[in-house]
């Protein structure tokens, strides 16, 4: 379980507070939405909550991170990041720039942990194949498509195999079919228990997956609630958020007078919906 008390959390250099004050639990097996509007602090809250800020981010926390209980304060980042894999919104970033090839990007962690050899090739066989990223293991890690780059890192994530994980914005720069690709794999973790924070703008992606979905404005959590409830609040709409297709075809078809049976409904859109 990830356990946050933030009464406020500021950047290096600037004194007023990007986060809080603000409390967040996520259990065990738990998948979490995070939506809101540009500038929400939604990225803030991904850096604080996998501890990557203050660890690594700098600045400083009015506050605790509690993970499975051990709080964080002074934990080493390589600790921290065995029990909390993090993605950056920006793939580029978090690339190693030190292997040549996918293989070894996707390797390095494991070896970090310093895994016996079988398992090291084993983790990275099953990641690379979990997002079908088989035929580019022998490119160079620098002269990837900014979707490859993304769908690496995420694959360097599933490697490590931490008991929790946040991922900021994973499909931002994929198409449909990378998107139904990392979907499915998180889907599988999360069956596995992972609990999972999910930053994401694309409403459809968390549709099915995310039972709770939280949103941000200010640096504060403005929402708290199951998915459905989320999706049809006003403040949900007033933020500019725009809900999933299934949700809003519901609503068009309800105001031109039209009920659409919402099994069918969900049937046809499970495909097109997702990507
Ligand atoms: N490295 C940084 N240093 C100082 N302020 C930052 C930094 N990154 C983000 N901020 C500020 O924190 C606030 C929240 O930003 P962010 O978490 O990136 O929002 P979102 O991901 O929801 O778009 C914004 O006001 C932004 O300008
Ligand atoms: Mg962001």
């Amino acid at each position: 379980m990830i356990r946050l008390l933030c009464r406020g959390y500021a950047y290096p250099v600037m004194t007023a507070p990007a986060l809080g004050p603000l409390e967040l639990a996520v259990d065990h097996g738990e998948v979490v939405g995070v939506m809101g509007p540009n500038e929400a602090g939604k990225t803030t809250l991904g850096l604080v909550l996998s501890g990557m800020a203050p660890a690594v981010v700098g600045g400083t926390l009015d506050g605790s991170l509690e993970i499975d209980g051990v709080g964080t304060r002074g934990q080493p980042a390589h600790e921290l990041a065995q029990r909390v894999g993090y993605v950056a919104q920006n793939p580029a970033t978090q690339l190693s720039h030190l292997s040549r090839t996918v293989y070894e990007e996707v390797a390095l962690g494991p070896m970090n942990l310093g895994l016996p050899r079988e398992e090291i090739l084993e983790r990275v066989d099953d990641a690379l194949a979990r997002l079908g990223l088989e035929d580019l293991a022998l490119r160079d890690p620098r002269r990837l498509s900014g979707g490859e780059a993304q769908l690496v890192a995420i694959a360097a994530l599933l490697a490590m195999r931490p008991s929790h994980l946040v991922l900021d914005e994973p499909t931002s720069q994929l198409d449909p079919a990378g998107t139904r690709l990392v979907r499915h794999a998180l889907a599988e973790l999360v069956g596995q228990g992972a609990a999972l924070v999910l930053i994401e703008h694309k409403a459809d992606l968390m549709d099915g997956l995310c039972r709770r979905i939280i949103v941000l404005d200010h640096g504060r959590i403005v929402l708290d609630d199951a998915a459905d409830a989320v999706f049809e609040h006003p403040d949900f709409l007033r933020l500019g958020l725009v809900p999933p297709a299934r949700v809003r075809l519901r609503r068009l078809a309800a105001s031109a007078g039209v009920s659409l049976d919402p099994l069918r409904l969900a049937t046809a859109l499970a495909d097109g919906a997702q990507s």
